[in-house]
């Protein structure tokens, strides 16, 4: 756990700071840039400038009413973009900032319509990767970013992931919407921020993430609230989302060798722990071993069911992972693959 709202140091080579510098003026030139932060990359565009966060929705194919976070460089930004903050926010912040949480707070007049969706509330976050550290030092202001995939596609945890998605505009490519995409490397967490809405009495969690309920709890001196059907819209909250295009199917560890029998004649890929009974004689399209650590499987994920999609299969199985706090996020994401 990070401590306080001071930013990191990032340590860059030159080639890299280059790399932000040229970002930094994209982004004031009102352009879109692809960056990696701790959760998955983002597709960022100045947050105060509307017509740059508006050409965020055109190159996702996002429908206008869902909002975006905005980045910012530390807590003490919350209140430029926030016009209440609630105790039980700047605890959250103190606690987790830099770092994979994103506070829903009552909107103050600079966050626009575009960035709300039309909604009271702004989702704010301050991210802990030195990259993204570092371009939004260089930039010098907030950062709206949702992550950088098409909308419903599976979210990037690697540059290769978005320029597959997405594009990147080049001497080939003069008409691709992302300016420019900085590589730096996978993204450590792997999926995508906690979310806590704090605009109620009490605290809900809207997605979760690899910041769990328990470590909430623990610093609000309570437990979160579930989010009830009148929550604040969130595209990561629909039931089909995260999703590969080859259909995706969650089988109880078990139950594997039978289900596999069952789908003879279909080609499948697989993502089961090394341990996964399959009474042999399948020939897999594509067999991928489930790490058995929470954070190593979060990690991964993403790209799991990229190579997952990517094996030409009839048909994805991965078989359940185990209950509990550490794999509530894990769950969560799978469940929405698997709704397509
Ligand atoms: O880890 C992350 O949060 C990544 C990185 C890039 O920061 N971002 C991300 O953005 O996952 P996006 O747009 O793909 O998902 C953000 C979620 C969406 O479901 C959005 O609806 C929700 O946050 N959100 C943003 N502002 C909100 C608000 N004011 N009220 C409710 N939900 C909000
Ligand atoms: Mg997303």
């Amino acid at each position: 756990m990070s401590g306080g709202s001071t930013s990191l140091a990032p340590t860059l080579d030159a080639a890299a700071q280059a790399q932000i510098a040229r970002a930094a003026a994209v982004l004031r030139a009102g352009g879109l840039v692809a960056f990696p932060t701790e959760t998955v990359y983002g597709l960022g565009a100045a947050a105060a400038q509307p017509e740059a966060v508006r050409r965020i929705f055109a190159a996702k194919g996002r429908p206008a009413d869902h909002p975006v976070i905005v980045h910012l460089r530390s807590a003490n930004e919350i209140d430029t973009w926030a016009r209440t903050v609630p105790p039980a926010a700047r605890a959250l912040a103190a606690a987790f900032w830099p770092g994979p949480l994103t506070l829903v707070l009552p909107r103050s007049a600079q966050a626009h319509d575009l960035i709300t969706g039309g909604q009271d509330s702004v989702g704010l976050r301050c991210p802990s990767h030195p990259w993204a550290q570092a371009l939004l030092q260089a930039f010098g202001g907030a950062v709206a970013a949702p992550s950088a995939n098409r909308f419903g596609h599976i979210s990037p945890t690697t540059a290769a992931h978005v320029r597959a998605d997405l594009g990147e505009r080049s001497d080939a490519t003069p008409t691709a919407a992302v300016d420019l995409v900085l590589d730096g490397g996978a993204c450590p967490v792997g999926i995508e921020s906690t979310i806590v809405d704090l605009t109620a009495d009490v605290p809900r969690l809207l997605r979760p993430g690899s910041i769990t309920r328990e470590m909430l709890a623990a610093v609000l001196g309570h437990a979160v609230a579930e989010a009830g059907a009148d929550a604040p819209r969130a595209s990561g909250r629909l039931d089909s989302h995260y999703a590969p295009r080859t259909p995706l199917e969650l089988v109880d560890a078990a139950a594997l060798p039978a289900r596999i029998n069952a789908l003879r004649g279909q080609r499948l890929a697989l993502l089961a722990p090394a341990a996964a009974p399959l009474d042999g004689g399948s020939d897999l399209a594509l067999r991928l071993i489930a790490p058995a650590d929470a954070a190593d499987y979060a990690q991964r994920l993403y790209a799991f069911l990229h190579e997952l999609d990517a094996a030409a299969a009839d048909r994805i199985l991965v078989v359940r992972p185990p209950h509990g706090p550490l794999w509530e996020a894990v769950q969560d994401r799978l469940r929405r693959a698997a709704a397509a």
